[in-house]
């Protein structure tokens, strides 16, 4: 009996279907040399992928964009696409709120303006101290307003302002250094909205993440590697109101999906990047599957009408060539940081969308590699994912080949501009982003999985630490609650084990997170004494949250010297930037002082100290000479 009682209890956040809807956030300060060949080319291809707006992000320089915006707005009507806007109020500051509600005014009439239940939508990208003047903005555009103010976190975000959010987006599309894609943070952020009332949730999924724009301090990655194939999947389990693909066309960031556009980088240029890590790594593979995974999400089920590959993956080892001082996370955002090797994989990623079962094979310069499936679609119907894996010794060109039998379905093999080995690499620096590529089947086919989403359970799921083994256990038997657990696989339900005993209890000294999945999995002979007990034990209420990453608490500086106060400090607060500072100790994260007010120093003349000074000056510590104050 997987009884009622257990889901509304444990508050599984069994999401009603609503409307769906899949957008793609789209920097509109990259168009401004964009003719109308240009929108009608992006507005196709996004409709081709079966996505339904842009997310058009504008940071604070509206007048500039003016003239982009009538061109978008008359090539989307003329497309039946749709657009909406998304304010950034980092990128170049808070916005005036008249300007806000004329921009609404003068664009939310427009046919080719995205209403949902009637109402234009509006979204922003951060700017929640900016919070309360939503109120006026929505009584006088009769907006919906799903702002993005993941830096409040989720509960944050919906209490801001008397909960002046209709629905929220959460940024938070990316995985925690060495680990695959969870969905905890997701789950906050279904809670907090349910318990306002269900208002709709906004769920991420990017693809990849690399930036390397010194003049904004950004040096960062985080792990995409099996990310896009992942992702899809949690967003098709938990069935969210609305998804945002981040992003479009962020060339910086390198997780656009669009096509490169020769005129629309010029991040690179403002931002100083070393070298320009966008040009000659197409991303446009990541689409071809989309119409599919989007027609899942929206009506539980797709045909399959044509088989394909795509292939991904950096064009060299991790320790090739040099890291370029790049992290896998970022200190920035009190992360632990990684070495970026250990978080970006040296693998070549492959996901094919089949009607059937098929062997995949991977060469690199004429030598094979072991490939192999780590997913495969119950029913054989969908999408197939795996990696080969590469080292420092392979050099030459890629060809990722699916067969069945003796046919050959696909054969992606891109030549020279996607080879691996140290000529990819830049002035002796590794590109951190990917190479995609993809190839399709001529035939035409037509395989239509067995069951709808509605019909599917999870049959696969895994969860952090001492949730792991639990979660293994029961999302296998379709009881995978987001709170606690990741799904990674749906499928025809797989019936409990038999017999079935009592119901146990979390193990003493644990929280009333085991409470469920002890009760499910000891019931079916699963009860293991580190997670779970037979009899009642007592219980603690935690402090930090056993779902979150660990952070760095203590820390020295690599060489002995100025920086060992300034390490010592700011590593005991999870700001230990690993360029220049060792992690000695990990912990959950001791949560930094506050700025004070007018309090700012940097690092003496000709010293990069990796954003030490900035941070402890601005927290009252700001020692000379090393740091200078103001
Ligand atoms: C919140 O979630 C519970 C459990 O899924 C559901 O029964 C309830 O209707 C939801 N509440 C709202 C307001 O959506
Ligand atoms: C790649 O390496 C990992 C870790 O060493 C291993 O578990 C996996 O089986 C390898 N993959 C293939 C396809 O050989
Ligand atoms: C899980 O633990 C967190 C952190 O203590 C707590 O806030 C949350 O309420 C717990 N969840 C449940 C279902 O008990």
């Amino acid at each position: 009996m997987k009884s009622s009682l257990f889901w509304a209890a444990l508050g599984c956040l069994a999401a009603q279907v609503r409307a769906k809807a899949v957008f793609a956030h789209f920097m509109v300060g990259n168009t401004k040399p964009y003719t109308q060949a240009d929108w009608e080319r992006d507005i196709q291809l996004a409709k081709d992928a079966h996505i339904d707006a842009f997310a058009l992000n504008l940071a604070n320089e509206i007048p500039e964009l003016t003239s982009s915006l009538n061109l978008a707005f008359s090539v989307a009507a003329n497309k039946g696409f749709k657009l909406f806007f998304s304010y950034d109020y980092a990128g170049l500051g808070a916005f005036n709120k008249d300007a806000v509600v004329k921009l609404c005014d003068d664009f939310c009439n427009k046919p080719a303006y995205y209403r949902f239940n009637g109402k234009p939508l509006l979204s922003t990208f951060e700017g929640s101290e900016s919070a309360e003047e939503w109120h006026d903005i929505k009584a006088r555009t009769k907006g919906f307003f799903v702002p993005d103010w993941s830096s409040q976190g989720a509960f944050g975000a919906i209490a801001k302002a008397r909960g002046v959010a209709d629905g929220l987006f959460n940024w938070a599309a990316w995985p925690w250094g060495n680990q695959d894609m969870d969905t905890y943070i997701d789950a906050a952020y279904m809670l907090a909205l349910n318990q306002s009332g269900g208002k709709p949730y906004m769920m991420a999924a990017s693809p990849w993440f690399y930036t390397n724009l010194p003049e904004w301090d950004k040096n960062w990655l985080w792990r995409g590697d099996s990310l896009w194939f992942d992702r899809w999947n949690e967003i098709i389990f938990n069935e969210p109101e609305f998804v945002q693909i981040i992003s479009w066309n962020d060339f910086g960031e390198s997780h656009h999906i669009g096509p490169l556009v020769d005129k629309a980088m010029e991040a690179f240029h403002y931002g100083k990047a070393p070298f320009n890590y966008g040009a000659g790594y197409p991303h446009d593979g990541w689409r071809a599957f989309l119409p599919f995974v989007i027609d899942t999400y929206k009506n539980g089920v797709a045909t399959v009408t044509k088989e394909g590959l795509t292939g991904w993956w950096r064009r060299s080892a991790a320790s090739v060539c040099g890291d370029g001082g790049t992290t896998g996370n970022t200190a920035s955002q009190v992360q632990l940081e990684f070495a970026p090797g250990q978080v970006s994989q040296d693998k070549i990623f492959f996901t094919a969308l089949l009607g059937s079962a098929a062997d995949v094979s991977v060469t690199i310069g004429g030598t094979a590699v072991p490939a192999q499936w780590t997913a495969t679609p119950d029913g054989g119907i969908g999408l197939y994912h795996g990696s080969a894996n590469f080292t420092t010794s392979h050099r030459g060109d890629v060809v990722i080949t699916i067969r069945r039998g003796n046919t050959q379905i696909a054969a992606v093999r891109p030549g020279a501009s996607g080879s691996i080995g140290p000529q990819s690499c830049v002035n002796g620096l590794t590109n951190w982003n990917a190479f995609v590529a993809v190839d399709w089947s001529p035939a035409t086919i037509s395989a239509t999985p067995a069951l709808k989403r509605n019909q599917q359970g999870c049959i696969q799921g895994t969860g952090t630490g001492n949730f792991k083994g639990l979660c293994k256990f029961n999302c296998r038997y379709n009881y995978c609650p987001v709170s606690a657990c990741t799904c990674t696989a749906l499928g025809k339900p797989i019936p409990e084990p038999q017999p079935q005993l009592a119901p146990g209890f979390p193990a003493a000294g644990l929280d009333e997170n085991y409470t469920g999945l002890c009760a499910v999995a000891c019931r079916l002979g699963y009860c293991p004494p580190t997670a779970c007990s037979r009899t009642k034990q007592p219980l603690v209420v935690p402090t930090t949250s056993p779902f979150a990453p660990p952070a760095c608490t203590a820390g020295e500086p690599i060489v002995a010297g100025e920086l060992t106060g300034l390490c010592r400090y700011s590593c005991g607060f999870g700001f230990c930037p690993r360029n220049v500072c060792r992690c000695t100790g990990q912990g959950p994260l001791n949560p930094p002082p506050a700025t004070i007010n007018g309090e700012n120093g940097g690092p003496r003349e000709g010293l990069n100290d990796h954003g030490l000074c900035r941070f402890t000056c601005a927290r009252g510590y700001c020692p000379g000479p090393v740091c200078v104050k103001g």
